[in-house]
């Protein structure tokens, strides 16, 4: 179980509950996506883009209406998510699920995707260094990798994170705030995410989001479809190394 997954179990705050309070949340995360949408305009028809962390299937369902061209697939670990998810791209072709976890072997083909994105889903993985050379692995040469997640460095972010276990210590507890901070938290700073990404081979600079937000641009190098340096971490290298 995930904190946004069917509940955040440690707080007692039920799925329902969290989406609930969203409707801000969803309209910036639409802003967001509309950022995201604007990457993928060098996409042909028919390019492939997988979101890891498909939650609600929100930011999967704005991004395949905005691209009806494409192809999605999106990729959870909790089945009650996908469950989520389903109702919200269920009746769009062109928008596959599955269940998977971003932290293993992603169960694609080596180079099967022009797009990569992913949005507040790092922060709930522990093994982060497997999942960008996974990444790696599923984009084409010089493939595009969109990571939207929170950033501790933002002035709201630290303003937010100081005030908050007051306002909980005075009573104030409120399920929107709860899972920004919880998400806040087990957040990576910023040059640890950046040394992940140069690792897995990856160029790009992050830039601020909305609100608390950090969005990463990348570019998969040269570097990681050379023969030496593919996918360091996956169990028979050889399998991955480009035909
Ligand atoms: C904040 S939500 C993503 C929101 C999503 N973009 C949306 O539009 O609803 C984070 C998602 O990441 C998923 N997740 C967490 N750890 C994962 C993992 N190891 N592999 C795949 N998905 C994971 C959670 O189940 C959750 O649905």
């Amino acid at each position: 179980m995930t904190p946004y997954g069917g509940s955040m179990p440690e707080e007692g705050i039920s799925y329902e509950d969290f989406w609930r309070h969203q409707t801000g949340r969803r309209r910036a995360v639409q802003k967001t996506i509309d950022g995201v949408a604007e990457k993928l305009a060098r996409l042909a028809p028919s390019d492939r883009v997988l979101e890891i962390g498909a939650g609600t299937g929100h930011a999967l369902r704005h991004l395949a209406e905005k691209r009806p061209d494409l192809r999605f697939v999106g990729l959870d670990n909790d089945p009650k998510m996908l469950t989520y998810a389903r109702r919200n791209v269920g009746n769009l072709a062109h928008v596959e699920l599955c269940l998977a976890d971003g932290r293993e072997r992603l169960p694609f083909a080596d180079r099967s995707f022009q797009a990569v994105f992913s949005e507040h889903t790092f922060h709930h993985m522990d093994d982060l260094r497997r999942t960008a050379a996974e990444i790696a692995r599923v984009l084409v040469p010089h493939g595009l990798l969109v990571v939207i997640d929170l950033d501790r460095r933002r002035p709201v972010s630290r303003v937010f994170g100081a005030c908050y276990p007051l306002l909980r210590a005075a009573g104030v507890r409120r399920p929107i705030l709860e899972a920004a901070y919880i998400s806040l938290r087990r957040t990576r700073p910023r040059d640890e995410l950046r040394q992940l990404f140069a690792d897995a081979g990856f160029v790009g600079s992050p830039q601020p989001g909305r609100r608390m937000d950090l969005i990463w641009t990348l570019r998969k190098t040269p570097r990681v479809f050379s023969e030496q340096s593919f996918c360091p971490v996956c169990p028979s290298p050889a399998t991955s190394r480009p035909k």
